[in-house]
C-alpha cells in the first residue's frame, strides 16, 4: 500500500495507474465497518483501489465539532493494508485549499433541507471537497454509503452535472447487530448511551410516522434535530450525550426488513 502525502507524489503515483481501472473511496478517517464495506466492495469492482483520508475543515460548520472529529491515522492505516487497498492520498488542507477557500459549489434546492439546514455550510464544503478528490484521483468509480444519503444523492447529481466521468456508487448502510449505524461518531458514545442510540433506527423503523417517531427519540432524552419522510426514505439527525447521530431507512414499499449485520 503506497501512501502520498502531496498532491504531486499522489499524480506521480496516478499517472502509473493508467489503462487500469480504479475504484475510489473518499474519507475522513476514523474507519469503522461502513468504511471497510466500501472498500471490499471497490476492491472487487476495481483492479486498483484508491482511499482518500481527509478531515476536510470546510465542511464543519462548528469548530468544536472538527476539533472533537476523532483522528485515528495509525488504526485506519492499519486496516486499509488489511483490507488490501492499493493507494491512500492522505494531503494536508494547505494542498488541497492552496488559496484557502476561495471558490465553493453551490447547488440549488437540493441543500436547503434536513443537513443542508442544520449545518449551513455543510454540503458547500463536501461538494467542494468531494468535486477536488475526484478531480485528483479520476476514478472510474467512487463508493458512498447510504447513511448519509442526502450526501448520497447531492454527491450523484452534482458529478452529473459537471460532467465528472466518475460513476457514483451506492452502497448500504453498514448497522451494528442493535441497529446501529456504523458511524465515525459513534466511538465518542459511552457504552450506555451507544446502546441507546439503537433506539434511532428502531424508532425510524417501527413508527407509523415521522412526527411519532421524533416523539419516540424525545421521549427518550435525544435532542432531535428533524425526523423527516422525503424520497421514499425517513431521514433523522438527533444528539446524545452532545454527539450528533443520523440515519434513515426506507419507508413505505421500500420498508427494510433484515439489514447488513457486523458482529
Ligand atoms: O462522508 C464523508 O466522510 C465526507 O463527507 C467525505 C465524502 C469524505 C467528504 O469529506
Amino acid at each position: 500500500m503506497h501512501i502520498s502525502h502531496t498532491i504531486p507524489e499522489w499524480l506521480d503515483r496516478r499517472r502509473r495507474l493508467e489503462g487500469r481501472s480504479i475504484g475510489f473511496v473518499p474519507t475522513m478517517g476514523a474507519l469503522h465497518h461502513g468504511h471497510a464495506s466500501l472498500v471490499e466492495r471497490c476492491r472487487k469492482e476495481n483492479e486498483v483501489a484508491v482511499a482518500s483520508i481527509f478531515v476536510n475543515p470546510s465542511q464543519f460548520n462548528d469548530p468544536r465539532d472538527l476539533e472533537r472529529y476523532p483522528r485515528t491515522v495509525e488504526a485506519d492505516l492499519g486496516l486499509l493494508r488489511e483490507l488490501g487497498m492499493d493507494e491512500v492520498l492522505m494531503p494536508t488542507a494547505a494542498d488541497l485549499y492552496p488559496q484557502g477557500y476561495r471558490f465553493r459549489i453551490e447547488a440549488e434546492g437540493l441543500t436547503s433541507s434536513m443537513e443542508g439546514v442544520h449545518r449551513p455550510g455543510f454540503f458547500q464544503g463536501v461538494m467542494t471537497v468531494v468535486l477536488k478528490l475526484l478531480n485528483l484521483v479520476r476514478a472510474d468509480r467512487a463508493y458512498f454509503g447510504e447513511k448519509d444519503f442526502q450526501q448520497l444523492r447531492i454527491v450523484t447529481e452534482m458529478a452529473a452535472e459537471f460532467f465528472v466521468p466518475t460513476e457514483i456508487v451506492a452502497c448500504p448502510t453498514v448497522r451494528e447487530s442493535s441497529g446501529l449505524a456504523a458511524s465515525s461518531r459513534n466511538v465518542l458514545l459511552s457504552d450506555g448511551a451507544r446502546a441507546q442510540a439503537a433506539l434511532i433506527h428502531r424508532a425510524l423503523t417501527a413508527a407509523a410516522t415521522a412526527d411519532e417517531a421524533r416523539a419516540a427519540l424525545e421521549a427518550a432524552g435525544f435532542r432531535v434535530d428533524y425526523v423527516e419522510d422525503r424520497w421514499g426514505r425517513r431521514f433523522a439527525a438527533a444528539f446524545l450525550e452532545g454527539v450528533r447521530l443520523i440515519d434513515n431507512v426506507p419507508v413505505g414499499d421500500g420498508r427494510e426488513g433484515a439489514y447488513a449485520a457486523v458482529p
